[in-house]
């Protein structure tokens, strides 16, 4: 799994340049199979993750080629229409394929992709409405296999704004004869980019980034395809709770800050000086930072569940006790031993964090359980003054590009050790 060994204290200066979008690019990764053609994806950050959903194109029967962020995918020949299940227990976010397969192919198969250190990770709402797009579900909770005849003209209504549903509804509903509607769908930027990667496709939907998104269903869509992915908003906001936790002075490139709008406005109440200009964001702080009385976790534009690690380990080490309330997953939690472990002072109740601020952090070997927790002890890491071992790189190199020698560049001591 790897480590990452961090040695805290220094301040982080200077400019940090975002990778692309990893919850953009692995439903676009998706989307690709639609068009049996040719795409050209650039921004593409080289992470475990994206290798995950290139293996498994490549195992559709799709050619895959990549070179330095750019991958082309050519699913002309692709021939299979079973998500590999090996591949699938390495990535649960993989059931976005099933909606694409579906759409070309009229059936497809994957095995259950179960839950994580996050929690159960059901997908009872991707089925549900799979069901009312009248496409027939078997579902023996190991294997799900999906076969429709044509899918219906539906309204559908999510009882959650779940990112995974809307983007399968909207892959399963590309080719539909007439019209599906998406109701309380989700709003993040993500859905938006890969939206516009499909309306490049050939495409026809609208309402992205609003409550309802409408697909009028096309006969064939373009076989060539080029598009540059979204910069990754979560990425941003981690280095931004990193540049704090060092009161740090770093400038932040190429991103659309309003994505990140939900952290920049916490880190200001909490001190921080906030510089924000089109394509970039610069934080600046020389004091203890302040604490935030209550915060809760929601879909966008609310706080993101995927920042509360990071901002907790910020606010383990601000002034005051901090409240976080998290409503999206209900064992993001993780985190929470391991950052006591280094000193800092949070009592969970339930899915409610309360955050009492500590002015010294103590090097640790920890361990990361999950992608974001694994950000969060890096973070707490770059505080505490000794040496902080944080191991299971791998889940933390899922989500993030070059991390070692981005923060090295901002002249943080950390080094990655590969297993
Ligand atoms: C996406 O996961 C992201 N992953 C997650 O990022 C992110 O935390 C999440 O959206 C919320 O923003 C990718 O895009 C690859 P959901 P997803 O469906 O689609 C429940 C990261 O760290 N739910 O919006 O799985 C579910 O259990 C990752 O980058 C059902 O109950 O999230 C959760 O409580 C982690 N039934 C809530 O909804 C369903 O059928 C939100 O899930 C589907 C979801």
């Amino acid at each position: 799994m790897g480590k990452y060994i961090i040695k805290g204290g220094n301040k982080l200066n200077g400019e940090v340049f975002i990778s692309g979008a990893k919850n953009a690019v692995l439903p676009i990764l998706a989307s690709t199979v639609l068009n049996s053609g040719i795409c050209i994806l650039k921004n593409v950050p080289m992470l475990l993750d994206t290798f995950v959903a290139i293996d498994i194109l490549k195992d559709l029967g799709c050619e895959v080629n990549y070179g330095e962020n750019t991958v082309v995918v050519n699913s002309k020949n692709m021939y299979k229409t079973n998500v590999k299940e090996d591949l699938v227990k390495k990535m649960r976010s993989s059931i976005i394929f099933l909606g694409a397969i579906i759409s070309r192919f009229k059936e497809a198969s994957i095995s259950y992709p179960g839950g994580c250190n996050l929690g159960k990770r059901p997908i009872d709402f991707h089925l549900s409405a799979f069901k009312e797009l009248g496409i027939k579900i078997e579902d023996n909770q190991k294997l799900i296999k999906a076969s429709v005849d044509t899918i219906k003209e539906r309204i559908i209504d999510l009882p959650f704004a779940s990112v995974g549903a809307t983007q399968n509804i909207i892959l399963a509903s590309i080719f539909v004869k007439g019209k599906v509607v998406i109701k309380n769908c989700a709003k993040e930027p993500e859905i938006i980019d890969m939206v516009k990667f499909l309306r490049k496709m050939g495409a026809n939907i609208y309402g992205e980034g609003t409550y309802t998104i409408t697909v009028k269903g096309v006969e064939k869509l373009n076989n060539i395809v080029e598009y540059t992915i979204m910069p990754d908003r979560i990425e941003a906001g981690t280095f931004l709770c990193m540049s704090a936790i060092t009161n740090g002075n770093v400038k932040i490139n190429g991103i659309t800050p309003n994505y990140v709008k939900s952290l920049t406005d916490i880190l200001e109440q909490m001190g921080c000086n906030i510089v924000i200009d089109k394509d970039n964001i610069k934080i600046k702080n020389d004091k203890k930072l302040k604490c935030i009385e209550f915060l809760e976790t929601k879909p966008y534009p609310y706080f993101p569940t995927d920042l509360q690690p990071q901002l907790m380990a910020l606010l383990a080490t601000a002034d005051g006790e901090s409240i976080i309330k998290e409503n999206i997953f209900e064992a993001r939690n993780k985190h929470i031993p391991e950052l006591n472990k280094m000193g800092c002072n949070i009592i969970e109740d339930n899915s409610t964090f309360i955050i009492k601020g500590v002015n010294k952090l103590t090097g640790k070997n920890v361990f990361a359980k999950d992608l974001r927790g694994g950000a969060s002890l890096i973070t707490a890491g770059l505080f505490a003054k000794e040496k902080t071992v944080v191991e299971g790189a791998d889940y933390i190199n899922r989500g993030y590009e070059h991390l070692d020698k981005k923060l090295n560049i901002l002249g943080a001591d950390i080094k990655h050790i590969k297993d």
